[in-house]
């Protein structure tokens, strides 16, 4: 089952939010997550929020069904109304994740869109994007989801190699996530994803460069490649533990990322976020970056967790309790915390690190500068950047981004 939410105060029964939250919000984007909690099969390495039919059955009844999700999250929309008010801000991002979105129909997504757009107001340029898997889309689905202003899609491909899907439990053919790029690009999308994953126990140095050959193959204006994270709780780590799959390790990981940017770079992406390249500014994921800068987003949907103007709250996770809360007029939230300065001055550092710019050194304390001087003597930070005043990520410093980031906020 997925991972447990954090504490924190808990949320008012109408959603509301302190006056500070609000304040200056008109000069500030804002942004829309819609997450979808239902999967065909669950992944043995995932932890995501997301719920198989029989994970449901017995809990949360024709509450949690994925019937009647469309118009439980719209409510959620509403919501969003009622708290943010009179928000002159038209929505830059739509973001709609998963789970497996695709499982719905895709007028379904498109309600969701369209609440959005009713409640809230679509930015001319806006991003819409949409999580698919690759076994559950075709050409009719695609033309729909475009038809209904979604112009960027994002295939979870993972990996080329069949044996290397199979320990991934991820039930898609090899070809077909390549064969969903071609129908994406008939339908409509101009921004197109494949999501890949590496260090997967069995996977060799060859299989992840066919993997990253056969998706660059294809045209995507984007290319995500994670490190394969071993969740606790999941099945992958249960059969990590009794010895049927072996662990893989560090430097096996910073191999794969060599390989990942030596690939990319080669075939015109160019990397933006760690984990993250795109063929130009245009293909670059507006939403992420928009969360990754601390803009205004708002996560509906269960688990979702949302941030507005410093404050953080989270969803409850099970989709019965989720809709039990919003068919009696309550908020979803489960609980929320105010962040301190200090709060949100380690979070940028956390997450404006890991982009190509950088963060800027004025955020480092005395113990954050002088790591960052050694980070700096041993490659790991950029002389360039850091003469001009930011902490910029090498190649070097890229594989080891977690531990640099460690010592900046001291
Ligand atoms: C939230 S998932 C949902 C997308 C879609 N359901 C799919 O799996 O194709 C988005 C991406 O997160 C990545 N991911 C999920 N769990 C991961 C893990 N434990 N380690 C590394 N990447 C992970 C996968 O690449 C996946 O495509
Ligand atoms: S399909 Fe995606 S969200 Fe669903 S279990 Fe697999 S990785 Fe997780």
């Amino acid at each position: 089952m997925p991972s447990v939410l954090p504490d924190g105060e808990p949320v008012p029964e109408d959603g509301s939010l302190p006056a500070s939250a609000l304040d200056g919000a008109g000069d500030r984007p804002l942004a829309f997550y819609l997450h979808v909690p239902y999967c065909a099969t669950r992944c043995g390495y995932c932890d995501f929020n997301t719920y198989t039919a029989t994970e449901l059955r017995g809990s949360g009844g024709v509450l949690a069904s994925r019937d009647n999700y469309a118009e439980t999250l719209a409510d959620e929309i509403r919501l969003a109304r009622k708290v943010l008010g009179d928000d002159p801000r038209p929505v830059r991002t739509v973001f709609v994740g998963g789970g497996t979105p695709t499982l719905l129909a895709a007028g379904d997504l498109v309600r969701m869109l369209d609440a959005v757009r009713e409640e809230f107001g679509l930015a001319d340029d806006a991003e819409i994007t949409t999580e698919a898997n690759p076994e559950s889309v075709g050409p009719e689905y695609l033309a729909a989801l475009r038809a209904g202003g979604f112009n960027r899609i994002s295939f979870g491909m993972q990996s080329a190699r069949q044996h290397v899907l199979k320990v991934l439990d991820r039930t898609h053919t090899p070809g077909r996530p390549e064969a969903c790029v071609a129908e994406a690009r008939a339908a409509g999308f101009e921004h197109v994803n494949l999501d890949l994953i590496y260090g997967t126990p069995g996977e060799s140095d060859d299989d992840w460069r066919a993997s990253l050959e056969a998706a660059v193959g294809v045209g995507p204006d984007h290319v995500s490649a994670y490190a394969l994270i071993v969740e606790e709780g999941t099945q992958l780590a249960r059969r990590i533990r009794r010895g049927e799959v072996p662990m893989t390790d560090d430097d096996v990981h910073a191999d794969r990322y060599l390989i990942a940017d030596e690939v990319l770079s080669g075939a015109g992406y160019e990397w933006y976020e760690v984990s993250n390249w795109a063929t130009s500014e245009a293909g670059r994921c507006l939403h992420n970056e928009l969360y990754w800068r601390g803009a205004d987003w708002w996560g509906a949907g269960p688990g979702a967790h949302s941030h507005v103007g410093g404050v953080r709250w989270w969803n409850v996770k099970h989709p019965g309790a989720y809709a039990a809360a919003l068919g009696q007029g309550r908020s979803p939230g489960a609980g929320r915390e105010v962040l301190t300065p200090e709060d949100r001055r380690v979070e940028r550092i956390l997450l404006e690190l890991r982009l190509r710019d950088g963060c800027p050194l004025d955020l480092l304390r005395p113990a954050g500068l002088a790591a960052g001087r050694r980070a700096l003597a041993d490659g790991l930070l950029d002389p360039g950047p850091y003469a001009r005043g930011r902490a910029a990520l090498t190649l070097r410093g890229r594989l080891l981004a977690d531990a640099v980031v460690r010592d900046l906020v001291d």
